[in-house]
C-alpha cells in the first residue's frame, strides 16, 4: 500500500485476534506501530510475538484519565501519530429481556464512548502535525439486526454515524472511516468452534469461507493509504457477502 512506510499507527485492542493481525500488517509496510490494549497479560504475550514494535500502552479506553495518559505516552513513543486503528471492542451473547443496565452501560462504553474518546484525543494529537488518518471498527451488526446482540447491534449502529460526523469536521486534514465485518475467525472462536460450527457459517456466505483477521487488516491498511486518499465518512462492509440479500439471500 503506497504511504504507510514510517507512518506512527496506534492500534487499540491490539492484543486481540484482528488488533494483532493489523499491527503485523502494518508492520509489512514499514509503519510504525504501537498497541494498545486493557490487558496487561495479553499485551505482554503480543508484545513477545510481535517482534519490531515501538511500544505498547496498557490503558482503558473507557477511562479519560487514562486515555489521556495512554496519549501522552503515544507522543513520548513515536513523536507524534499518523494513524489511529480504533479497534477495541466487547460482545456479549444475551437475550435481550436478560440484558442488565451494567452489561448495557459497559458495551456501549467500550465499543461506542471508547471510540469517541480514543477518537477525539487522536484528532488532537493529529493536528499537532499534518493531520492524519482514522478508522474506526464497526460490525455489520451496525447494519442489520441480529437476535441476542441489541446492546452491540446499537453500539455498533452508533460507530457508524459518530464517524460521519468525525469526517465532517475533521476534514481536510484527517479522514475518517468505519470498517464493518461480518464473521470473522480470529484464534480464539477457532478454538471455540467445532469444525461442523464452521462449515454451518460459511455454507450460509456466498464466498462460502469466514473472514479471517488477516482480511481485516487487508482493509484497515487500504483504508489509512494514500489509496483511499479521496476517501472519508464512509462504512465499508467486509463480509463474504453475508448482509448482501437479506431475507431474499436464504435458499
Ligand atoms: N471477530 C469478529 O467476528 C468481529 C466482527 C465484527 C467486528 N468485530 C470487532 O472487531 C474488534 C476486535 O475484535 P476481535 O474479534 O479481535 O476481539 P478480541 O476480543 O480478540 O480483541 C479485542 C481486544 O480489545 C481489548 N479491549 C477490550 N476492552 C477494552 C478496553 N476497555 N480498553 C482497551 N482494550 C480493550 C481486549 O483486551 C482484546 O485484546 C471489536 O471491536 C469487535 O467488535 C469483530
Amino acid at each position: 500500500m503506497q504511504g504507510l512506510a514510517g507512518k506512527r499507527v496506534v492500534i487499540t485492542g491490539g492484543a486481540g485476534g484482528i488488533g494483532m493481525a493489523t499491527a503485523r500488517r502494518f508492520l509489512d509496510e514499514g509503519s510504525q506501530v504501537v498497541i494498545w490494549d486493557h490487558d496487561e497479560h495479553a499485551l505482554t504475550g503480543a508484545s513477545d510475538e510481535i517482534p519490531g514494535l515501538s511500544g505498547s500502552i496498557r490503558a482503558d479506553v473507557t477511562d479519560p484519565e487514562e486515555v489521556k495518559a495512554g496519549f501522552a505516552e503515544v507522543g513520548a513513543l513515536m513523536n507524534g501519530l499518523d494513524i489511529l486503528i480504533n479497534n477495541a471492542g466487547i460482545s456479549i451473547r444475551h437475550p435481550f429481556l436478560e440484558i442488565t443496565p451494567e452489561e448495557w452501560r459497559r458495551v456501549i462504553d467500550v465499543n461506542l464512548n471508547g471510540i469517541f474518546l480514543v477518537g477525539r484525543a487522536a484528532a488532537e494529537l493529529m493536528l499537532t502535525g499534518d493531520g492524519g488518518v482514522i478508522v474506526n471498527m464497526g460490525s455489520t451488526n451496525a447494519m442489520t439486526g441480529y437476535h441476542y446482540y441489541a446492546d452491540y447491534n446499537a453500539s455498533k449502529a452508533g460507530v457508524v454515524e459518530l464517524t460521519r460526523s468525525m469526517a465532517l469536521e475533521l476534514g481536510p486534514k484527517i479522514r475518517v472511516n468505519v470498517a464493518c465485518p461480518g464473521f470473522i475467525l480470529t484464534p480464539m472462536q477457532d478454538a471455540e468452534y467445532t469444525p461442523d460450527m464452521k462449515t454451518a457459517f460459511s455454507s450460509r456466505l456466498p464466498l462460502d469461507r469466514l473472514g479471517s483477521p488477516e482480511d481485516v487488516a487487508s482493509l484497515f491498511a487500504f483504508l489509512a493509504s494514500d489509496e483511499s486518499s479521496f476517501i472519508t465518512g464512509q462504512c465499508f462492509i467486509i463480509d463474504g457477502g453475508e448482509i448482501a440479500g437479506g431475507l431474499a439471500s436464504q435458499r
